[in-house]
């Protein structure tokens, strides 16, 4: 059995003698080789962390088991947050897990429905807010200050402390940190955190680099580019459509520190990405996860080298998240037969020999 990730990574956690070992399977997730973006790329290696692999389908569940388990150490019966869907998805799994009610605002019309019915199922309470995920938040952290429920969105710390294992996965499974970390940004989060694993990795001398961090947004939700909070943001991608990151600045100096990049993408850009690793890497994610792939992509095409070079690029939410999507963009209508075996051979027949 795949050991929990509070007892794994405990002498890196905030964890205490009372903080009770709570698990629903998250963390040990695949590091999944490339069998053709790298050779495009002209790179030596690239690496998918697939993180849809987590219990919920993303990689909150790193985050949320930590921030549960405190909040039940702290006698905490109630969590909330906002989301553009995998923060509730989680949330709602650990609280029904741990007995806890759980509240949870999502933007009205902006959730994609696998999410939506993780949160149904789970049993939280779910609200649709009339507004942006930006409004949502500020609702929740006002909700939060004035009665009795603990804040599971990523500006409660103990959520960062665990993202950032999945930095410390990735030096495991390499034997050293990657040359680049390419990562989605959407409330800018998860940059911050795997920056932080990384550090403090390199400072306990399991790795002996350190990578450039390459963070990417989306073209119309993309504030920590242009340098301006983003009022109406816009993208496929519906998890990242984000316009005033909670953690801004932590994914500035992770961009500085490292000296990498956080630059966007466009829509298209992200959808050409989500059809290449399926289709032709077998990875099904969600839109926001493909934009990792698609900001490498971007660089290489504008010159960047990264030939020799060794690339991890984060998985960060399962494609069965977004069901309707993958039908949306389906090349060619699904095509219906008669139940003989002649139908059905006539209408393979173009297939054979390829
Ligand atoms: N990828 C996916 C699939 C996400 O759900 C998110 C964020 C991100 C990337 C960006 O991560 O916010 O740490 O920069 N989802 C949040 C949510 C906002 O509510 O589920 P980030």
């Amino acid at each position: 059995m795949r050991r929990p990730l509070l007892e794994r990574y405990q002498e890196y956690l905030p964890l205490t003698e009372q903080t009770p070992p709570i698990t629903l399977g998250e963390g040990g997730t695949p590091l999944v080789r490339s069998e053709r973006l790298w050779r495009e790329l002209g790179t030596s290696e690239v690496y998918f962390k697939l993180e849809g692999c987590n219990p919920t389908g993303s990689f909150k569940d790193r985050g949320m088991v930590v921030a549960i388990a405190k909040a039940l150490e702290a006698g905490s019966r109630f969590i909330a947050c906002a989301s553009t869907g995998n923060t509730s998805a989680s949330a709602a799994a650990y609280g029904a897990h741990c007995g806890l009610t759980t509240l949870v605002l999502v933007p009205k019309g902006s959730v994609a429905a696998g999410k939506m019915a993780q949160a149904i199922a789970y049993g939280a309470h779910v609200l649709a807010v009339n507004g942006n995920f930006d409004r949502a938040l500020q609702l929740v952290r006002e909700l939060c200050s004035r009665h009795p429920a603990t804040l599971v969105n990523s500006v409660n710390p103990f959520r960062l402390e665990g993202q950032k294992t999945a930095a410390f996965e990735v030096i495991d499974d390499l034997g050293d940190a990657p040359d680049y970390l390419c990562i989605p940004v959407g409330n800018a989060g998860n940059i911050t955190a795997y920056w932080r694993g990384f550090r403090t990795y390199h400072e306990a001398g399991k790795a002996k680099r350190l990578p450039r961090m390459l963070g990417f947004q989306a073209e119309g939700s993309a504030p920590i580019v242009f340098g301006h909070p983003v009022k109406d943001p816009k993208t496929i991608a519906s998890a990242i459509r984000i316009g005033s990151p909670a953690s801004w600045k932590g994914a500035v100096a992770a961009r500085d520190e490292s000296g990498g990049r956080i630059d966007a993408v466009s829509d298209e850009e992200i959808l050409e990405a989500y059809k290449l690793l399926a289709r032709q890497e077998g990875v099904f994610c969600e839109p926001a996860s493909a934009t990792s792939v698609a900001g490498l992509l971007k660089l290489a095409r504008e010159g960047m080298d990264f030939r020799g070079k060794r690339i991890v690029c984060v998985i960060t939410g399962s494609g069965l998240k977004d069901p309707d999507l993958a039908q949306q963009i389906a090349d060619v209508p699904l095509q219906e037969v008669s139940a003989d075996l002649e139908s059905v051979e006539e209408a393979v027949s173009s297939l054979w020999g390829r």
